[in-house]
């Protein structure tokens, strides 16, 4: 039987509907910056889907281009110059940064409290702390919420990451062990000895690993939870643009998972609905 769609998109307009009011009881208008550096087209498509949601929204947004030969200075001086303007209260450096640019170096000098993207290590290092009032990292928090959305209880359970990326897996791992939340959780990773083995352990599978349909049917335990966090693009000769997007979860995944999140259409628009939220969170705690 085929797995019941996690549906993210209807889970992200639930949320939509609590910030909207949040928005309108806000002091001030919340103003998010999004600095985008190069042009690799699917970060122009995150950042544009960024900005077009906190438009829907009413969230003011400032979205900044540079070109891929921008320099570190640049662009330090650049978060330096945001981080003492009082009229923005969230800032975000879209990853990947071009290869020049020392992207951890950047992260750190974003003020954690305009770090609605919630990778300074101030952030991070409260996750870490079992503090999950703060601002969190925007997919991994947003995967919980439709988690939650969906009635999926975790607390006992058996949850493998599959990826250990500072943007996902790490805090998404973090989350799911979190008091409250409180699975069991296993990170599996380039050197696992046996992935495999270990995601048919699984009660909650999150692929976040960025390898196009890796996790394969016979890979996960009938009845389990599989969020998809991938997004790849795959060459594909039938359509007229030459590609599709594809998850890291394999299509026959339907046949055995009890629920499953689509590409697109599941963790995307719950990435940008925290956005959002941290967005307004940050307003709220800077008036
Ligand atoms: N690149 C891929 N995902 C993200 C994200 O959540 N935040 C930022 N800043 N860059 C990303």
């Amino acid at each position: 039987m085929a797995a019941v769609h996690l549906d993210g998109k209807a889970c992200a307009k639930a949320l939509e509907a609590g910030l909207l009011e949040r928005i309108k009881a806000c002091s001030v208008q919340p103003h998010l910056a999004v600095i985008i550096v190069g042009d690799d087209p699917a970060s122009h498509v995150y950042v544009t889907n960024k900005v077009k949601a906190c438009q829907r929204l009413g969230i003011k947004s400032t979205h900044v281009e540079l070109s891929s030969d921008v320099s570190e200075a640049e662009l330090i001086s650049l978060v330096e110059q945001m981080n003492n303007d009082n009229t923005l209260h969230g800032l975000l450096i879209q990853s990947p940064l071009p290869d020049h640019i020392d992207e951890e170096a950047i992260t750190d000098l974003i003020n954690p409290a305009k770090d609605v993207d919630g990778f300074h290590p101030a952030n991070l290092g409260r996750l870490v702390q079992g503090r999950t009032d703060g601002m969190l990292p925007c997919t991994p928090s947003g995967v919980m919420e439709m988690l939650r959305w969906s009635g999926v209880e975790l607390s006992g359970k058996k949850a493998v990451v599959v990826g250990r990326s500072r943007i996902v897996g790490m805090p998404q791992a973090l989350l799911l062990a979190a008091k409250g939340a409180d699975a069991t959780v296993t990170i599996v990773h380039s050197r696992t000895a046996d992935a495999k083995m270990e995601c048919l352990t699984a009660d909650v599978l999150v692929a976040a690993v960025g390898r196009p349909e890796m996790i394969k049917a016979d890979w996960v335990k009938p009845g389990a939870v599989v969020i998809d966090v991938g997004i790849n693009r795959v060459d594909d000769p039938t359509r007229e643009r030459g590609w599709r997007l594809a998850g890291d979860v394999d299509p026959s995944v339907t046949e055995v998972a009890s629920l499953l999140s689509p590409v697109p259409g599941g963790v995307g628009p719950m990435t940008i609905a925290m956005l959002l939220a941290n967005t307004i969170t940050a307003a709220e705690r800077q008036h």
